[in-house]
């Protein structure tokens, strides 16, 4: 098979031209030759010579003239060099386990079928030659190209050695798996199985860099359940193992936590590419295994889960190595904030509920009703309905009394400084209770978001409280 066609870019013909120079066998290899099959963008370029990549790599520069620069890892044996949007990294076919920035330094020289049969599977162990007479020729002694067809993820070795040079492979293949659609091959699977407590040797961010990337596929329920039934699920994120099981009590079950989430997970990613939403999706019920009871009148009952959920926020994202920054307190108010639409919209939508919400929610707000419209996962068509129903009704609301009130990212319309002033106080918490009980009245829709009606309102609660009013100098805020 000659895949010359798909090579037209001038990258691979400066890299012909200069391997045919030296006499080095040359190939591009691994995911970019996989996406290039599947109409898959890449941006990455791995090419792999049968001899020094560095030394093809510094060649290949000098042609593109002085601005391009080679990054060397010497105890790689690898060189980068960028080519506008393009990394091309440049290798020397290997013995040993390919594992791009692996600790272990690996130096030992091999042919092409050597580096390709210690790549991870059959799908990325395919390479397209660049040396002139045999340019976009296909080398594919794994039968890559038929696992493509059949959309199969299969180490090209036996997958018991695949998976101990590297046991993140085994994230990878779950990964591949959901990005692309493909099955896992049965044997494969089953040595993730066999194999999944090794996860424990691999650094909890390249876990995460896998785990992120299951999460931004278009269903990444898939992963989960992959990752579920091997066992790597339990070992490296137990929080969402615990969530699933259904129990039965005088009859009354409960949902099974974990699906629900699941399913909400898929929901929200036809709807947006937020990572942090979709986190937000995942951990929304995570306080539930926690705050499970049962109740002989009531049955199941889940009371405060949210709050509960989002105080896990913190350690959940410490241990799984995610930012512990403002991102975490974005999905920490997502996860405490996610059940005040639906109890919102299942009462008579009052404009003061509305705009609590928006207060509470700021710009976030539109982000949390996309997360509460993809939690319904009722399979009763007549709920679904009345609550999609009252979503509309709520965004509706919410959009006219922004337009009317600004909630969102509230600002208080007078200052601490100036009650201060207008009662003669020294800080005290008289100036808190004044300022709530503003934020209140507005939030109720007892005044209107104004100075001059706050300012009015605040003079009245001063009195109410037994402090003097004396005019301030500037009446203006
Ligand atoms: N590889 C491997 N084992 C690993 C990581 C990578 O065998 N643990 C090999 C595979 O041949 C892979 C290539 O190195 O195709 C490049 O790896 P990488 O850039 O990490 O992944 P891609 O396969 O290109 O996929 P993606 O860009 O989606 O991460």
């Amino acid at each position: 098979m000659n895949l010359k066609s798909y090579l037209d870019h001038h990258i691979f013909h400066a890299i012909s031209e200069v391997a045919d120079k030296r006499g080095l066998e040359t190939y591009v290899i691994g995911g970019y030759v996989r996406d290039l099959i599947l109409h898959r963008p890449s941006k990455d370029i791995d090419v792999v010579t049968v001899g020094s990549g560095i030394e093809l790599a510094q060649e290949v520069a000098k042609k593109f003239g002085p601005k391009v620069k080679v990054n060397v890892f010497k105890s790689y044996g690898t060189a980068m060099i960028r080519i506008r949007e393009n990394e091309v990294e440049f290798v020397g076919a290997r013995k040993e386990s390919y594992q791009r920035h692996s600790r272990n330094p690996i130096v030992e020289d091999g042919t092409l079928e050597d580096d390709q049969k210690r790549r991870d599977f059959t799908i990325n162990a395919l390479a397209l030659s660049l040396n002139k007479e045999t340019f976009g020729e296909l080398v594919d002694p794994f039968g890559g190209l038929e696992d493509m067809e059949d959309q199969r993820i299969i180490t090209p070795l036996e997958p018991g050695i695949t998976f101990s040079d590297d046991p993140l492979r085994m994230m990878r293949a779950i990964r591949f798996a959901t990005q692309l659609n493909f099955d896992i091959e049965e044997h494969t699977l089953q040595a993730i199985a066999d194999n999944a407590s090794r996860i424990e040797i691999v650094s909890g961010e390249r876990i995460m860099d896998e785990m992120n990337k299951i999460i931004l596929s278009p269903k990444p329920s898939v992963g989960f359940k992959l990752l579920e039934s091997t066992g790597l699920l339990a070992l490296i994120f137990p929080e969402l193992q615990e969530m699933k099981g259904r129990e039965v009590r005088n009859g009354i079950g409960h949902k099974d936590n974990f699906f629900h989430t699941l399913a909400v997970l898929d929901n929200i990613c036809a709807h947006t590419d937020n990572l942090w939403l979709r986190w937000s999706a995942i951990l929304h019920d995570i306080g539930k295994p926690k705050t499970k009871r049962f109740h002989p009148k009531f049955g199941w009952t889940f009371h405060a889960h949210n709050h509960v959920g989002s105080k896990m926020v913190p350690a959940i994202f410490k241990h799984l190595k995610l930012p512990l920054n403002d991102k975490m307190k974005y999905v920490q108010k997502m996860v405490f904030l996610h059940m005040r639409p639906i109890i919102l919209s299942e009462e008579i939508v009052t404009d003061s509920a509305v705009r609590r919400l928006l207060f509470d929610a700021g710009d976030d707000v539109d982000e949390l009703m996309t997360l509460c419209e993809a939690d319904i996962t009722s399979k009763n068509p007549e709920k679904v309905t009345k609550y999609l129903k009252n979503f509309t009704i709520v965004r509706e609301k919410l959009k006219e009394l922004e337009e009317r009130d600004a909630i969102r990212n509230f600002q208080p319309p007078v200052s601490g400084e100036l009650i201060m002033e207008c009662f003669q106080l020294k800080p005290s918490k008289e100036i808190g209770m004044i300022k709530v009980a503003i934020k209140d009245a507005i939030l109720d829709g007892e005044i209107r978001n104004n100075f001059e009606e706050a300012f009015e309102f605040m003079k009245k609660k001063g009195i109410e409280l037994g402090l003097t009013f004396t005019e301030p100098k500037e009446h203006t805020n």
